[in-house]
Parts: structure tokens; sequence; C-alpha cells
């Protein structure tokens, strides 16, 4: 393949690659927007390997590399449960990290990657790689981190070392003077200023993420999410690959607006997420297995149908445990049989309801439930009080009153939807159990409060055809 006709694929796949965002903002759009982003990457692909910078000698190993990938990829794919999804994002990050690392040492080693270049140019080039190393190592062992918090392997609660944004800063001076050290390194001896630079980097990302409380997790996967896309930039950088470049920026950007918007969600500050360890310095730490304090009102799966039956207007706020009992479908069978009965029946979604963004969006369009009946927290939170049930599937921090009136929560300040305001609120979960911030829930002790204890897809089938005999 030409020089040229390289240039001109890149510059469709790059235009199909900002298609592809704008059609993911929107559920209806979204099918559309992935087929864009997979036909820009597949062209992205093949003008890579089959464009002037790839000699013949290397196409085995590329073909090689990508059979091995694309075997695991698909073993993922396959066997990954949907509740795993930001586990193994987590995970696609780390190596996105890890790759602009390996690329940054190896055009450090590579003599050709430098031969030719003037004074200047070579000082660029080692800036290109030593910021490139450092942006992939913090991604690296961030993400590694994250991927323990999400799958439960590390614990959630946040590990906050004396001093430690005197360390962090501590951390960030010596990479700076020993980015100095590297730029002045004679050839070839620039590694052990490279080495320190990486050790630390890699201990900024394990400290940035162990010291996240459980519930602001959503933003610091954004934001690694953020951090990929600029190490794969540096890495484009590094490669002088424009494609890579533009690419890296484009995920790098969107994650950081998405990072921002999560922070909005969440009521926290954007300058103390990027500077690693927020969420911590107010309320409480969380602690896992807290005590229930006081009385809660069980209900039964039929009492649930007929109060159902009886309602005008009812409110279904889903959450992780819809998510893991898989009971979006039968969620859908009940508000279909609500809604031809004449019951106004909505969706009130959180912004960090599940463990990724737009978890709950997905599992609802999957089962097929009408995009104009599903609402943005901040859209329904003002019609509860007007609302019979607010019914409330496997979610739990997402409306926990705690968040409002207690100033020493861990989520404190976190906005949650306000389904006691409704005239019965119904929450659907196993057991008393608290969510993944680990704290307590005020809502199952209120009055107008009811618990609907089992597994959600179970309680639901019961409870339709509860409805339906009715
Ligand atoms: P959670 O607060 O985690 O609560 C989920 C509840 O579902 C649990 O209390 C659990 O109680 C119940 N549950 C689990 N399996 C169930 C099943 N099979 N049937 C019925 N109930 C079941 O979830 P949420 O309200 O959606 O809030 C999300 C939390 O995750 C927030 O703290 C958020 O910060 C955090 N988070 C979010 C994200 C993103 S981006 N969305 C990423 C990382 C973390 P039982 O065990 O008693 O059943």
């Amino acid at each position: 393949m030409s020089g040229n006709l390289a240039t001109v694929s890149y510059i469709g796949a790059t235009i199909l690659f900002i298609l592809s965002l704008g059609g993911l903002s929107n559920p209806e759009s979204s099918r559309r927007g992935n087929l864009y982003g997979m036909i820009g990457m597949t062209i992205a692909v093949l003008a890579t390997v089959f464009g002037p910078r790839v000699t013949m000698a290397g196409i085995p190993w590329i073909i090689g590399a990508m059979v091995v990938g694309a075997s695991v990829g698909l073993y993922a794919a396959r066997t990954v449960q949907m509740t795993q999804m930001p586990e193994l994002v987590a995970l696609m990050h780390s190596l996105v990290g890890l790759a602009a690392m390996l690329v940054g040492f190896a055009n450090y080693i590579d003599p050709a990657a430098s031969s030719g270049l003037t004074d200047a140019e070579k000082h660029i080039h080692e800036i290109e790689i030593y910021v490139g190393i450092l942006i992939g190592a913090v991604t690296f062992s961030g993400s590694i981190i994250a991927f323990g918090k999400l799958s439960g392997k590390i614990g959630g609660n946040p590990l906050l070392l004396p001093a430690r944004h005197w360390l962090n800063l501590a951390g960030l001076l010596v990479v700076i003077y020993f980015g100095r050290e590297f730029l002045h390194a004679a050839p070839g001896e620039g590694m052990t200023p490279l080495y320190v630079m990486t050790v630390i980097a890699l201990l900024f990302g394990i400290h940035m993420v162990m010291a996240i409380g459980g519930a602001d997790m959503p933003v610091v996967v954004s934001m690694l999410n953020s951090y990929s896309g600029w190490a794969a930039a540096a890495t484009g950088f590094m490669l002088s690959n424009d494609l890579l470049i533009v690419t890296g920026a484009l995920v790098g950007s969107s994650g950081a607006i998405l990072s921002y918007i999560m922070c909005q969600a969440m009521n926290r500050n954007f300058i103390s997420v990027i500077a690693g360890g927020f969420g911590t310095t107010s309320g409480a730490t969380p602690v896992a297995g807290v005590q229930p304090a006081g009385e809660v009102v069980p209900i039964s799966a039929t009492e649930t149908a007929e109060l159902l039956g009886e309602s005008k207007s009812v409110i279904i706020v889903p959450g992780y445990g819809m998510a893991v009992a898989q009971a979006q479908h039968t969620v859908y069978e009940i508000t279909k049989y609500l809604r031809e009965k004449g019951v106004n029946v909505r969706f009130g979604i959180h912004p960090v309801a599940g463990r990724m963004p737009g978890h709950m969006n997905v599992l609802l369009a999957e089962a097929k439930v009408p995009y104009d009946i599903v609402f943005e927290m901040d859209e329904l939170n003002d019609d509860f009080p007007q609302t019979d049930v607010a019914i409330v599937i496997g979610a739990n921090d997402i409306v926990n009153p705690g968040a409002q009136d207690d100033p020493n929560s861990p989520i404190a300040g976190m906005p949650v939807l306000e389904v006691w305001k409704a005239k019965t609120s119904i929450v659907m979960k196993r057991s008393m159990a608290s969510g993944y911030a680990g704290v307590d829930n005020p809502l199952f002790y209120k009055e107008n409060n009811r618990m609907l204890f089992g597994d959600a897809k179970k309680m639901l089938d019961e409870v339709l055809v509860a409805l339906k005999a009715a």
C-alpha cells in the first residue's frame, strides 16, 4: 500500500471514530456508532499492517501476535459475564499502559528510532519517550489495582497512608529531577533515570487507586479510561503514527469529559480526582458489613403485585442487583403488563448505577424497554412525591438518603434518587447486606418502605405471576 493511500485510509478511520463517538452518545444511535467504530478500526489496522512502514519480514510477527490477541479477546468476550465488564475494561486499560511502556523502552534502545535527528529533534523524541513511559506506567499499575478492587480481589476501603499528598509531591519532584538527568544523559546511558521514573510511576498508580473509597470507583474507572487514551497518544508520538495520536487524544479527551460528568454526578471535585486520592477526606471510612440500625417491614411478592396493580404511577429504579440477577427481561414483562392496564411506568437511572457508565441503559435496551420511559435521575427526582410506588430492584447506594442527611457518610453529597418520597417504596434485594460503598441504608427502616427479600429475578417472576392472576 502506498504512503498516500495509507494517509487517506487514516483520515477515513479518524472520521469514522469521530462519527462512532457521536453515535454512542445516544442509545438509539449507539449500534450505528459501534458499527462505525468497528469499520474504522478494521481500516486502521489494515492500513497500518500493509502500509509503507511495515516490511514484509514483519508481517508474520504481526499476524502471529494478532492470532494470539484475537483468540484471547474472543475467549474473554464469550466467557465474561455482563457484571464483570468493568473489570475487563480495567484490565484492557492496563494493557494500553503496558504497551506504551514497552514501546517507550523499545524506542530508547532502538538506535534506528533516533538516527538522523537534529539535537532539538532528539530532545523532543526523548521527552516523548519519558512522558510516554510515565503515563503508561501510571495507567498500567492503576488499572491493575482498579481491576482488583472492582473484582473484589482487593478490599474496597481506601488505603490512607500518612502524609500521602507529600509522598505524591515527593514522587513528582523525583520524576522531574530524573527527567532532567535523562535528557542530559550520554547516548545509551539514560536507562537508570528511566528505570527510577518507571518504578515511581508504577508506585504512584498503585497509591492513587488504593486511596480511593468504594463509592468513588466510577470516577477512577473513567479517569483511567482517559489516561489509557493519553498513553495511546504518547505511543503515537513515539512511533510517529498520526492515527494513534488522534485516536488516543479522542479517547483521552472523551474519558476526561466522562470523568467530569461523573464527578458532577457524584458531587466530587474534578481537580482532586485528577490529583488522585480523593473521596476520602470527607466523611468516615466505609465499613464493610455494618450492623443494621432499626426494624424493617418485609412484603411478599403477592402483596407487591397488589400494590402495583392499584397504582396509577410507578417508578422503577434498577441497580447492580438487577444486572446480577439478569432480571431485566422480567422487569420489561411487568412494565408491559402494567402499561397495558394504564399505569404510568417510568425508569429512573442514576449516573453510577451498576458497575459501569450506562450499565442500566444497556440492560434495559437489551430487554427492549422503550427509550422514552427511561429517565435520568435529574429528570425524575421531583416526581417521587406524586408517585404511588417506587420499586428499587437490586439498588442500594444510589437510593441511600444518608447521602443527603448524614454529613459523616462516606457517600455524603452524592445525589441520590429520592424513592422514599413516593407513597410506598419497595426495595428488592436478598438480604440486609450493604452495597458497593459498604454503608448501611436508612431507607430500609423508613415507615413507608417495604423489603421484598430474594433474588430479583425469582421475586419479579413471582410478582408477574401474581399480577396476571389478579
Ligand atoms: P449497590 O449499592 O452495589 O447495591 C446493589 C445491591 O444489589 C446490593 O445491596 C445487593 O444486596 C443487591 N443484589 C445483589 N445481587 C442481587 C440479586 N441477585 N437479586 C437482588 N438483589 C441483589 O448498587 P447500586 O445501587 O447500583 O450502586 C452502584 C454502586 O457501585 C455505587 O456505590 C457506585 O459508586 C459503585 N460503582 C459504580 C460504577 C459505575 S461506573 N456505575 C463503577 C464502580 C463502582 P443483597 O446482597 O442483599 O442482595
